[in-house]
């Protein structure tokens, strides 16, 4: 079972970016937590401040892995290329979110990726990764 988290942009600096909203444990920390949580799971980690190089990678994963757990960040908002890209594979992907999104402000509940999406799951804090990889899993 071979699944890829990968995070978009700004989301290398969690645990020091905004705590009030998006906590105070950085990704490699929850991401260790993770693994040891799910040892049977081929799991991996991508992050990148870069629209294409998160096309390329979706690309890379997304006709042989088995699932791909998606937080584009603020791209999810603005990225049509992404989109498309989510649109164009194979593999199922999650869309993740640590904060609500919808109670937010007003241009964050547009999603570019929502319409090609397995499912979303949103506003869990970093649990909602793992909530992610529990849905592929089932
Ligand atoms: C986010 C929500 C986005 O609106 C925001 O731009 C992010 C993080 C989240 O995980 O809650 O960078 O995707």
């Amino acid at each position: 079972m071979k699944i890829i988290i990968i995070n978009g942009p700004n989301l290398n600096l969690l645990g020091r970016r905004e705590p009030d909203i998006y906590g105070n444990v950085t990704f490699e920390e929850y991401y260790k937590i993770l693994q040891e949580k799910f040892p049977n799971v081929e799991l991996e980690y991508f992050q990148s401040n870069i629209e294409g190089e998160i096309i390329d990678k979706l690309h890379d994963v997304g006709f042989d892995y088995n699932g791909i757990i998606l937080n584009a960040a603020a791209y999810t908002h603005t990225s049509v290329g992404i989109g498309d890209a989510v649109k164009s594979i194979q593999t199922p992907v999650i869309e993740v979110h640590i904060s609500n999104i919808y109670t937010r402000e007003k241009f964050r509940h547009q999603s570019y990726i929502a319409p090609n999406v397995m499912g979303i799951i949103a506003g869990f804090g970093m649990q909602s990764y793992e909530l992610a990889l529990l849905s592929i899993l089932e």
